[in-house]
């Protein structure tokens, strides 16, 4: 198998990382202390003095992050994610966030990154919109500048809010549309599948946006899911695929997938949740077999155990048993599938 080395050292490409999902507890508690909001865990939760109790409750809650295999467990996730978004307010706050990413991602020879970010979830406790951006805008620079880390943004839509309130998003989005690269959706996807959203999605293919979609992320062995997959492939109505592992166990959908040519991002450590290694390993092992264009993400670090995109793609060479050369064939995968204007792509690997 390929040495620990070369997975370090490899300049990489990150596609699937929820800047919300890595926002640290360590920069949790500061972002609290500084503005002085409530710090709880979940909503209704007790409120934290420290943060001990906030590791503490933590860890109690997820004791083993990586590892929630029902829909209770997964919902627990959903509520932490969430409630962690109380701790950002102002320009700095989104700044700090997102340059807590860039210096993770640089010690990680990250050189490019496309960044999913959920405004709604912002918007909705009245932040505004130019807080938001304005912070991600100066991390963004400065990471370019300083730590030589190129990035650009993915603004995603919750799916289990309304598409009236995705499209008002989309619009209200516009003026920031140099930083944003494409769309996105995320969130629950019980019984909310993408084709709810198809004026807003379709709408931004107009406007030039490349398309991504969250697919069986919550997988629970259903067909449902794999239809899911299937409905986001056919007529290229997706440019790439999140998730949507369970193309895995369905030839016509791998035909599919490579037929369009769509690549797909995959988050190895957030599928422990649901399954063990060895049917993990073979699954993503069928797909880069198949030379499916996969690339290895990290999704939501602070809420996965601080894996990050190295420990990530450690865990998928280990499981795969992926040898030097399919570590370099994942590294150029990610740059392909990338968004990257052609000059960028051509610097990174
Ligand atoms: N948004 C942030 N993390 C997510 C996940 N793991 N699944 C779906 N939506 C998300
Ligand atoms: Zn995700």
């Amino acid at each position: 198998a390929a040495d620990d080395k070369l997975v370090l050292a490899i300049p990489k490409v990150e596609l699937h990382v929820h800047i919300e999902g890595t926002l640290t507890l360590d920069l949790r508690w500061k972002l609290t202390q500084r503005n002085g909001t409530t710090l709880r865990l979940v909503p209704n939760g007790p409120e934290l003095k420290s943060l001990d109790e906030l590791n503490a409750a933590m860890d109690s809650i997820m004791p083993e992050a990586g590892r929630m295999n029902n829909d209770e467990e997964r919902d627990v996730f959903f509520e932490s994610y969430f409630e962690g978004f109380q701790a950002l307010k102002m320009k700095g706050d989104y700044y700090d966030l997102a340059m807590n990413y860039f210096e993770h991602a640089a010690s990680m020879n990250v050189r490019y990154c496309e960044l999913f970010f959920d405004p709604q979830g912002h918007t909705s406790r009245g932040v505004p919109w130019s807080e938001m951006m304005d912070g991600f805008r100066e991390a963004q620079r400065d990471a370019d500048m300083i730590l030589n880390v190129k990035s650009a943004w993915i603004m995603c839509f919750l799916r289990d809010l309304s598409p009236e309130s995705a499209m008002e998003h989309y619009k209200a989005a516009l003026p920031y549309r140099d930083m944003i690269v494409g769309i996105g959706l995320d969130s629950c996807e019980d019984n909310r599948p993408p084709s709810l959203f198809e004026d807003v999605f379709a709408q931004a293919r107009r406007d030039g946006f490349k398309l991504t979609m969250h697919c069986d992320v919550d997988q629970k062995e259903t067909a449902g899911h794999i239809e899911q997959v299937a409905s986001v492939v056919a007529g290229k109505g997706a440019d790439r695929i999140d998730h949507g592992l369970n193309a895995a166990d369905e030839q016509t959908l791998i035909d599919l997938i490579l037929k369009r040519d769509v690549g797909m991002t995959l988050c190895p450590w957030s599928y422990l949740r649901h399954t063990t290694y060895a049917k993990l390993g073979l699954r993503i092992r069928t797909l880069y077999d198949a030379g499916i264009k996969l690339s290895i993400n990290s999704d939501d670090p602070a809420y996965m155990e601080d894996c990050w995109i190295l420990h990530n793609m450690l865990l998928a060479r280990h499981i795969c048993d992926f040898s030097d050369k399919d570590i370099v064939v994942l590294a150029r995968n990610a740059v392909e599938i990338s968004w990257a204007k052609q000059s960028v792509k051509e610097k990174i690997l």
